[in-house]
């Protein structure tokens, strides 16, 4: 099955909302973030608002020492990913997905030009999949049955 759509179809199905938290924030912050919004990851952006890197769950399990630093007293950009993989509004949703995987990353900002425009994760590119899926299989339904859809 041929995936089609954008990544702005996306950002118009599940809203354009950027969680972030600013470059001085601490690694306990960002999580105070994640846990209010119940997302898996924050933006950290600088004082001009340009993005500076990703926090993610990821991040904190991989990059935490063992025993753990005191995430109150860790800054942030001491954790993050900055190699950032961006996505453009006009992408497709296999290439996102094949970002993903290549990069291991399940958040991808979207930007337009120097603009930060919204984030995808992998469960709303899984959700557009199974969607798309899902009204494939009912045109077919339909198509068998002789019943087309008004
Ligand atoms: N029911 C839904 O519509 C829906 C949508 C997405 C994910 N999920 C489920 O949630 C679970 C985890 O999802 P996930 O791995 O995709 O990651 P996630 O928990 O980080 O993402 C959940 C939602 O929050 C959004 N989000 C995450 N970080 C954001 C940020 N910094 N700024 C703005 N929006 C942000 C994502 O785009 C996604 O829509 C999975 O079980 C997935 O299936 C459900």
């Amino acid at each position: 099955m041929d995936i089609t759509g954008t990544v702005e179809m996306v950002l118009r199905h599940k809203g354009d909302a950027i969680y972030s938290v600013s470059h001085r924030a601490t690694v306990w912050d960002a999580l105070k973030v994640m846990a209010e919004k119940n997302v898996g990851a924050v933006l950290v952006l600088d004082e001009d608002q340009r993005l500076l890197g990703v926090f993610s769950e990821r991040e904190w399990v991989r990059r935490s020492s063992v025993p753990p630093e005191d995430p109150r007293a860790t800054p942030v950009t001491q954790m993050l990913t900055d190699e950032v993989v961006c996505v453009c509004p006009g992408d497709d949703i296999a290439q996102c997905m094949r970002l993903m995987t290549d990069h291991r990353v399940r958040h991808l900002p979207v930007v337009e030009g120097d603009l930060l425009v919204g984030v995808v994760s992998i469960g709303d590119l899984v959700n557009w999949v199974i969607s798309a899926q899902d009204s494939a299989i009912e045109q077919l339904e339909h198509y068998i049955t002789g019943v087309y859809p008004a």
